[in-house]
């Protein structure tokens, strides 16, 4: 793959550009997601991906545990996995199964629809999995969030995740405030003075007691998201979310995938994003890598866990459409 072809792509970062999904809890008629995402805050687009595929995808995770037998899902057998069900490390968001599932047409359609534009970027962002009646985890207490600074108002990300394994009402997954994104200004202005939960960057707000209160008092509601295996999750990082361990017997597996507009990423950033593609290094939601991860390096017990590695176990193949999705292409070149 020539890495030097240079697509050429407008850099607007002001006005939203026409065409695009406004996001604003008004009524719309594209017959399609588009209309539950403007009006819900999110939406799940059924079979995005092929059934059989996201089958053969979730079949590719494999740790070193027996499917079939669940005493061998301890921490001896599995790679770091946060109480969230995060692997932040061993290069894992470059693995080849991983960065096919974000060459999905079903799943870059979706973003190219809410966007109206073809010319995207996608996050280097983690792998979920979370393991039903797993022992010796901490809990997963409920950490109600949004992924956007409040002091920035309006949409401007859209997350995702293609989920690998069947979630129902009692299984791991995806918890929003529906509807939360159309009040997110108001929500902002009146809690002004509620002290904060300390966070480590300004682009994630806690939702405190009263901040669940005043939801509440707004009419608006929890809800479990529930998605089968191929299905792709949408949702605007100012609608409320968090996620929750599987209750019954169903592991969840599941591929955090954002994509937005290259416009809406500077050349450096791109530059960023082509230093953390060539490391293999992760990265948030964020697809102009606003933010990067230090190193591929898991931490087990407060040591390097001796199963780290830099590379991913099976590096990704590229093809043109998921070589733009890196950014690369679209980087001038310096004169
Ligand atoms: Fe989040």
């Amino acid at each position: 793959m020539s890495t030097t072809t240079t697509i050429t792509a407008t850099v607007n970062n002001t006005a939203t550009p026409k065409g695009r999904l406004p996001l604003d809890g008004s009524p719309t008629k594209y017959g399609d997601f588009r209309d539950s995402l403007n009006r819900d805050g999110y939406a799940v687009i059924k079979g995005a991906i092929p059934l059989d595929r996201a089958r053969k995808y979730a079949n590719e995770f494999r740790p070193r545990y027996r499917r079939d037998d669940p005493s061998t899902v301890k921490q001896s057998n599995l790679p770091v996995i946060n109480e969230k069900g995060m692997i932040l490390a061993y290069g894992v968001t470059h693995e080849k199964w991983v960065w096919d599932i974000r060459g999905e047409p079903g799943v870059i359609e979706a973003f190219a629809k809410v966007y109206d534009d073809e010319d995207l970027i996608v996050s280097f962002d983690v792998v979920n999995v979370q393991f039903a009646n797993r022992q010796g985890m901490p809990e997963n207490k409920p950490w109600p969030h949004q992924d956007q600074d409040p002091s920035k108002p309006g949409f401007r990300c859209l997350q995702g995740l293609v989920n690998l394994n069947p979630s129902g009402p009692n299984d791991g997954g995806l918890i929003v405030c529906p509807g939360a994104h159309r009040l997110s200004q108001q929500f902002h202005r009146e809690m002004a003075d509620e002290p904060r939960i300390p966070a480590w960057t300004p682009e994630w707000f806690g939702f405190t007691e009263s901040g669940m209160q005043w939801l509440k008092s707004h009419g608006l509601e929890w809800v479990k998201v529930c998605a089968e295996p191929g299905d792709l999750i949408v949702w605007d990082s100012r609608t409320p979310h968090y996620n929750v361990a599987p209750s019954g017997t169903q592991d969840r597996l599941a591929v955090y995938t954002c994509y937005m507009p290259v416009a809406d990423a500077s050349q450096e950033d791109l530059r960023k994003k082509k230093d953390a593609f060539e490391k293999r290094l992760g990265t948030t939601h964020w697809p102009n890598a606003r933010y990067v991860a230090g190193s591929n390096v898991a931490m087990r017990d407060g040591k390097p866990c001796p199963k780290s590695r830099e590379r991913p176990i099976q590096e990704p193949v590229l093809n043109e459409r998921t070589f733009r999705l890196t950014g690369i292409p679209y980087i001038k070149q310096e004169s």
